[in-house]
C-alpha cells in the first residue's frame, strides 16, 4: 500500500480556475515527498485535497489507504497538516496549545509531549506565549503540533516561508530529522529549489496544474549532463538555437528563455559550441545544471531562489 496515492486528481474551484489537472503521483511509507512549483502552480490546492479541506472535481486520493472524500474522518486520522498560515493560539503558551491540541485528538502522553519539545527545539521556549515567539519558533511548534497525534503522514504547506535563511537552514535540519526519528512519510511544498534538493528523496515539478516531471533530484538532474554552457545573444535566440541543433552541437534538451540561451554540453566542448554560433554572444558561462535549469527547461519560467 501507498502513504499517499493521487489518481487524476482535479480541481477546478467555482469560477473557472483549473488549479489542479487531473495529476497522478504515489508516495511510498516512509518516503519524502516534494511538491515543487512556484505560486499559484497548484501546491496547497492539492494538499487541501489530500488533507479533506478541499473537495476535489475528479479523480480519486488515499491517504493510508483511505478516500479522502468517501473516508474522510479515516484520512484524516493517519495524517496531519502544518498550513500555509499559522493556526496556533497567540494569546497561549507553547505548552497550552499542544496540550489543547493532544486534547482534542484524545493523544499525546507525557513522554510523546517532552519528546516532541526536545526534537522540535522547544524546552526553551514551551512555557512562554506564542506571541512572544518568533516566525521561525512558531514554525517549530505548529510541526510539534501536528505531530502530538502521531500521523504515519506529515502534510508540510510551506514550511519555511517568510523565515530567515539561518532559520529556514534550523527548520531544514529539524525537517530532515523528523523521518529519522520516526516512522513519518512526509510530504512537502515549496518554491524553493535547494529545499526541494535537500530534504526530498523524489520531486514532483507542478506547473500551472500539471506535473511535468517527477524523479529524485538527483535523476532530474542528470538529464542535463555534467556541464551546461549558458550565454545571451543579440537578435533572435531561438534562431541561434535552431542553427546550433543543425550542426549537432546541440540537442532537444537546449532551451531559451527571454534572451538566455541553455545549452547541454554532453560530449561538447565550450569552444566547439561557441566556435558554432553564428550571432555574437555575451555573458558567457559554463556551469554544473542546478533544478532551476531543469524547472527553465520544463516550462520556461523561472523558480524563487531562496535568500
Ligand atoms: N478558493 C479559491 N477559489 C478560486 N481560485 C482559487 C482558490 N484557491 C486557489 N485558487 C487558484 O488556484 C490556483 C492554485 O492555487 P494554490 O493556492 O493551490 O497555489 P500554490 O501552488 O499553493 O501557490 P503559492 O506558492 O502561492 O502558495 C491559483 O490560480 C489560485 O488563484
Ligand atoms: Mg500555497
Amino acid at each position: 500500500m501507498h502513504a499517499i496515492e493521487a489518481q487524476s486528481l482535479t480541481k477546478t474551484y467555482p469560477g473557472g480556475v483549473e488549479a489542479v489537472k487531473d495529476i497522478d503521483f504515489t508516495v511510498e511509507a516512509g518516503e519524502v515527498f516534494g511538491l515543487l512549483g512556484p505560486n499559484g502552480a497548484g501546491k496547497s490546492t492539492t494538499v487541501g485535497m489530500l488533507t479533506t479541506t478541499i473537495i476535489p472535481s475528479g479523480g480519486r486520493a488515499l491517504v493510508g489507504g483511505y478516500d479522502v472524500v468517501e473516508q474522510p474522518l479515516l484520512a484524516r486520522g493517519v495524517s496531519s497538516v502544518v498550513f500555509q498560515e499559522a493556526v496556533v493560539d497567540r494569546s497561549l503558551t507553547g505548552r497550552a496549545n499542544l496540550e489543547l491540541h493532544a486534547r482534542l485528538w484524545g493523544a499525546g502522553s507525557e513522554a510523546r509531549m517532552s519528546e516532541l519539545t526536545d526534537v522540535l527545539g522547544l524546552a526553551e521556549l514551551i512555557d512562554r506565549p506564542v506571541s512572544s515567539y518568533s516566525g521561525g519558533e512558531r514554525r517549530r511548534l505548529e510541526i510539534a503540533r501536528a505531530l502530538v497525534s502521531e500521523p504515519a503522514v506529515l502534510f508540510l504547506d510551506e514550511p519555511t516561508v517568510g523565515l530567515d535563511p539561518r532559520i529556514r537552514h534550523e527548520l531544514l535540519d529539524v525537517i530532515a530529522g523528523l523521518r529519522a526519528r520516526h516512522e513519518l512519510t512526509i510530504l512537502v511544498t515549496t518554491h524553493y529549489l535547494d529545499e526541494a534538493q535537500r530534504l526530498a528523496d523524489r520531486v514532483a515539478i507542478i506547473h500551472e496544474g500539471n506535473v511535468v516531471a517527477l524523479d529524485s533530484p538527483g535523476a532530474l538532474l542528470s538529464r542535463l549532463g555534467a556541464e551546461i554552457l549558458e550565454f545571451r545573444v543579440d537578435g533572435d535566440p531561438h534562431a541561434a538555437l535552431a542553427a546550433l541543433r543543425l550542426k549537432r552541437l546541440a540537442s532537444d534538451d537546449a532551451f531559451a528563455v527571454g534572451a538566455r540561451v541553455t545549452v547541454p554540453l554532453h560530449e561538447h566542448t565550450v569552444a566547439e559550441v561557441l566556435a558554432g554560433l553564428e550571432v555574437r554572444a555575451s555573458e558567457i558561462s559554463a556551469r554544473v545544471p542546478t533544478l532551476d535549469d531543469v524547472y527553465l527547461q520544463l516550462t520556461g519560467a523561472e523558480l524563487a531562489v531562496a535568500a
